[in-house]
C-alpha cells in the first residue's frame, strides 16, 4: 500500500475569502493551486489544517468521525493565527460535500478516507510580517489511507527529549505546519542516532507529546496524560479515548506527568503506553530511550488495555458498536 497521505482524490472543495467575505465553495481539481509567490502563508506561515476521517460501514454507508470537534479546532487555529474567521456551516458543507462526492472511494475498514481541511493566507503582501492576511483559501483534500506508521500497529520506540521543545509553548494547541516543521530536526536526529520512531517532547521534564500524536500512559486501570494547556495539541482522538476509558470504568488522570514518574511507572509489568491521533489512532509504545539507556514499558508489547481501547474506538468508527456518544455524521 502507498505511504500514508501520498494518494489524493482528484478533486477538492475550495472556497476563497476576499473583500471581507467567504465566496461560494467550488469543487475543483486537487492537483494544483494557483498562488502568488508572495502569498502570506509562504512567508509568514499563516496556515493551519485539520485531520479527520470518514469510515465505511458494512451496509455501505459513510460516516465522518467527530466532524464538529475538528471544525471547532480549525476555527480556533485560524483565530489564533489571525487568519479570516471560518464559518462553521461553510466548512461543514465543504467537508460533507466532498466526502459525498467520493463516497464510493472510501476504503473498507481498517482503511478510511483521511480528510485534510487546510486554511492558508493568500494575500500577496510580503510587507505584512506584522499584520494578518486579508485574503485566504480554505480547501478540503481527501486521501484514502491505511496505517500511519510503517509496519502497521507495532510497539514504537520513543526518544525522550528534555532539552528541546516541539514548538513555541503558546503555539502548541494550534494545528499549524510550523509546529510540525519545528519538530522535524529532533525527529530526524532521533531516527539516525537511536533508530527511534518518534521523539517524546518533555521540556524541563514535563511529558508533553510527540511530533504528531498525544502520549498516554496506562498503569493498570488508570490513564495518565498531560492536562490541557496551550503548549500541546488538544487531540480529538485523545479526548475520544479518555471518554471511552471513563465509560469502561477506568480512572482518567489529566495532570502533569514528569519524566521521573514516567520512567518509574514504565518498569512495572502491567504498565502500557500509547500514542493517540487521527493518523496514529492508538499505537502502542514499547520502549523509551533516556540518557542513552533503553527502558522497556511493561512487557514491551502491545498491552491489553491499549488493545481494548483501540478496539472500542474502531468499533464505533466502523459501525460495529452503538455510537452512544454521537460522534458520527452520516454523509
Ligand atoms: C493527524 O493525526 O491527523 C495529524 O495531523 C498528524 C499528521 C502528521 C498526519
Amino acid at each position: 500500500m502507498a505511504a500514508f497521505g501520498t494518494v489524493f482524490m482528484p478533486e477538492m472543495s475550495i472556497a476563497e475569502y476576499q473583500d471581507g467575505q467567504w465566496h461560494s465553495p467550488q469543487i475543483s481539481t486537487a492537483n494544483s493551486l494557483s498562488l502568488h509567490p508572495g502569498a502570506h502563508a509562504l512567508h509568514y506561515a499563516s496556515t493551519c489544517f485539520e485531520g479527520l476521517k470518514a469510515f465505511k460501514h458494512a451496509d455501505g454507508s459513510v460516516h465522518i468521525f467527530r466532524l464538529d470537534q475538528n471544525i471547532k479546532r480549525m476555527r480556533q487555529s485560524s483565530k489564533l493565527l489571525a487568519l479570516p474567521e471560518i464559518d462553521t456551516t461553510l466548512l461543514e458543507h465543504m467537508i460533507v460535500d466532498i466526502v459525498k462526492h467520493f463516497k464510493n472511494e472510501v476504503p473498507n475498514p481498517p482503511g478510511s478516507m483521511y480528510i485534510r481541511p487546510t486554511h492558508i493566507g493568500t494575500e500577496p503582501a510580503i510587507g505584512k510580517a506584522a499584520s494578518p492576511a486579508t485574503q485566504s483559501l480554505l480547501y478540503v483534500l481527501l486521501s484514502p489511507v491505511g496505517d500511519y506508521f510503517a509496519g502497521g500497529t507495532r510497539p514504537l520506540k520513543l526518544l525522550i527529549e528534555t532539552d528541546g521543545m516541539r514548538c513555541a509553548p503558546h503555539m502548541g494547541m494550534i494545528k499549524s505546519g510550523g509546529n510540525y516543521a519545528s519538530a522535524l530536526n529532533p525527529i530526524m536526529q532521533a531516527r539516525a542516532q537511536y533508530d527511534a520512531d518518534q521523539v517524546l517532547f518533555c521540556p524541563n521534564g514535563d511529558v508533553q507529546e510527540t511530533g504528531a500524536a498525544n502520549f498516554l500512559l496506562i498503569d493498570g486501570d488508570e490513564i495518565i496524560t498531560k492536562d490541557l494547556d496551550s503548549s500541546f495539541l488538544h487531540g480529538i482522538t485523545r479526548d475520544s479515548i479518555l471518554t471511552l476509558a471513563k465509560d469502561m470504568g477506568m480512572k482518567v488522570s489529566e495532570r502533569a506527568l514528569s519524566v521521573d514518574e514516567l520512567l518509574d511507572r514504565a518498569q512495572k509489568p502491567a504498565t502500557e503506553a500509547a500514542l493517540s491521533g487521527t493518523a496514529a489512532v492508538l499505537t502502542p509504545v514499547g520502549s523509551l530511550i533516556h540518557n542513552e539507556q533503553t527502558i522497556t514499558i511493561g512487557s514491551g508489547e502491545e498491552g491489553p488495555k491499549t488493545q481494548l481501547l483501540r478496539r472500542a474506538l474502531n468499533e464505533i468508527q466502523w459501525g460495529e458498536r452503538a455510537d452512544s456518544f454521537g460522534w458520527l455524521t452520516a454523509v
